[in-house]
């Protein structure tokens, strides 16, 4: 079902794991599958210098949350929240019809660490 490189991004995932005293912390979870998204963010400046991830979920919501991490590391938040589950579709060569919403997961993740470091700015 899952491409080579799905495969090995499943089987090596980058940035695993949690930041302590994350600057931005998301969980979002798929009600229909029932996976769940944790991505931690450290932000210096509005630059995202560190992002890790916990996910309860299949090999494609572990394979995009590994690449979706890696994506918006260097990126302003701004940056960040202009990646779309199309561009982490895109780093993971493809995904298989019914495993797109997988990717919809990492999207919304990332906006969701986003939101909460916005909102301790305030
Ligand atoms: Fe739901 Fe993959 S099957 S996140």
């Amino acid at each position: 079902m899952y491409n080579e490189k799905v495969l090995e991004i499943f089987a090596n995932p980058r940035n695993v794991g949690e930041i302590e005293n994350a600057d931005g912390v998301g969980t979002v979870g798929n009600a229909s599958c029932g996976d769940i998204m944790k991505v931690y963010l450290k932000i210096e400046n509005d630059v995202i210098v560190d992002a890790k991830f916990k996910t309860f979920g299949c090999a494609a919501a572990i394979a995009s949350s590994s690449v979706a991490t890696e994506m918006i590391k260097g990126k302003t938040i701004e940056e960040a929240l202009k990646i779309r589950n199309a561009d982490v579709v895109e780093q993971l060569e493809g995904l298989p019809p019914q495993k797109i919403h997988c990717s919809v997961l990492a999207e919304e993740a990332i906006a969701a660490a986003i939101e909460n470091y916005r909102s301790k700015q305030k």
